[in-house]
């Protein structure tokens, strides 16, 4: 049987429908209560609004629970490819190897870049953010690829996500390249695509580049991890921007940029910078600490919180475990690792950090090993991005797909009332 809620507002009673997940989770439709009361909800930062449904990803922060499609991100992480996932995430089932082979097949038609978006990145200064040129530069492939892709065309849509698929991954590291004043690189198609990150980032017109397939298997696993994590921040602005009907690239471009603030993905890069603060500091963890749990300190311990997980997120746990395994088997001694883990034990056994249900979030130890397999800080954010990559399109999608209506919230007006106009000049 279907459940009601029953409002009363001003001696005015109306009942609402009560809809129900399949993991039972429920949600309030408000949709008609403005129409029937003249009333409308409130709740600054979403913590209790729900902005779509979606058959994506689910997660219970309560539990600790992570599902891409159904499945568990424990065995994705464990038993799939970065690719594999992707189109498990896009398509919504897992591919046969047929399918997945044509995928990569497709995604290589689209991996050079159009050679003026080289004129647009001189522009920038080797200083630049490589989330705030990665952000430009993912906008200005819409320049290069004005046609607006028909969303009801199948073949359209799949051409538009290998496309992205391709471009991305090569721009992003051309972030980097800039950065360091090398000479852009280009896709080698007889290479996988995650080899290809490598490859893309470090291999130089100098000598011949072969990438640690250590180092692979790890980046792939760490992409799988960030691949989607339903309506977070990123993700609500690529719907939102979406919504309106821009194009594919104008969204992921906007998603970049939610991404990159702090509190979000740019967290993986502070983490470490905050790490590396610490041990130049002598290691005093209870120190820092302490700081974090002062409310006239704006210092917060970064890698730690969560807005929906009020229990350890999954992410982290792999992620713990991939690092200690990634670092031992590279040889690679790293006293940050050591100083993150006095800082979890420390902050898991202190009322403050328990009491708020804060536990490390997929930031924590994500840094430390990027740091172990040669990836520069700056970049961390970037990494973030590519793994993201798939979970921003397959929300794009099904949005279009739903025929969802433009994003437009409402809000409560506090400013002054109407006002005559008197000059102050
Ligand atoms: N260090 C110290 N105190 C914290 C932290 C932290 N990292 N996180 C939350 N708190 C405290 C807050 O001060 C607040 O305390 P109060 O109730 O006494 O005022 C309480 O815990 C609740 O915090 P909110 O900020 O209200 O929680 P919210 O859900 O809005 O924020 C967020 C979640 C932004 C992730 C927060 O925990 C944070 O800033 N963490 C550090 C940054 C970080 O690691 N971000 C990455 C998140 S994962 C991701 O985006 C991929």
């Amino acid at each position: 049987m279907s459940k009601i809620a029953t409002l009363e507002v001003d001696g005015q009673k109306i009942e609402l429908p009560v809809i129900t997940g399949s993991e039972n989770e429920s949600a309030i439709d408000i949709n008609k209560l403005r129409d029937l009361t003249g009333i409308i909800t409130i709740d600054p930062g979403y913590k209790n609004s729900g902005s779509c449904k979606s058959e994506i990803t689910f997660l219970d922060g309560e539990l600790g629970i992570l599902r891409y499609r159904g499945y568990s991100i424990e065995d994705l992480a464990e038993k799939a490819s970065f690719l594999e996932v992707s189109y498990l995430l896009i398509f919504g089932e897992l591919p046969t190897a047929q399918q997945l082979e044509q995928f990569e097949t497709d995604i290589k038609k689209h991996t050079l870049v159009n050679e003026e978006m080289k004129n647009i990145i001189d522009g920038f200064p080797k200083t630049a953010h490589p989330m705030g040129v990665l952000s430009a530069l993912t906008s200005a492939l819409t320049a290069f690829n004005p046609k607006a892709v028909n969303v009801d065309n199948e073949k359209e849509m799949y051409e538009a996500i290998c496309k992205t698929m391709g471009k991305f991954l090569v721009i992003a590291t051309w972030t980097y390249r800039k950065s360091m004043g090398y000479p852009l690189n280009y896709y080698d198609n007889t290479k996988g695509y995650v080899e290809n990150f490598m490859h893309l980032m470090f291999q130089l017109p100098t000598g011949p580049y072969k990438a640690n397939p250590i180092i692979v298997d790890a980046l792939d696993k760490l992409f799988i991890l960030h691949a989607d994590h339903e309506q977070n921040c990123s993700t609500s602005t690529v719907r939102m921007v979406g919504s309106s009907h821009a194009g594919l690239f104008a969204s992921i471009s906007a998603g970049v940029s939610a991404l990159w603030g702090p509190l979000h993905g740019g967290a993986n890069q502070a983490v470490l910078e905050m790490l590396e603060e610490i041990n130049k500091d002598g290691g005093d963890t209870e120190k820092f600490l302490a700081k974090a749990k002062d409310k006239n300190d704006p210092f917060r311990l970064m890698g730690f919180g969560h807005r929906v997980y009020k229990n350890f997120d999954p992410r982290a746990r792999i992620i713990k475990k991939a690092a200690k395994e990634v670092l031992e088997t590279l040889g690679v001694e790293d006293p940050i690792l050591e100083i993150a883990k006095k800082l979890e034990a420390a902050a898991l056994e202190d009322e403050y950090f328990k009491s708020r249900n804060l536990y490390p979030n997929v930031d924590f130890y994500s840094g430390i090993i990027y740091r172990a397999l040669g990836i520069p800080t700056d970049m961390f954010t970037v990494m973030f991005a590519i793994g993201r990559l798939p979970g921003w399109i397959a929300q794009w999608k099904e949005m279009r797909e739903n025929k969802e209506p433009i994003g437009r919230p409402r809000q409560i007006y506090t400013g002054h009332p109407l006002r005559e106009f008197k000059s102050n000049k």
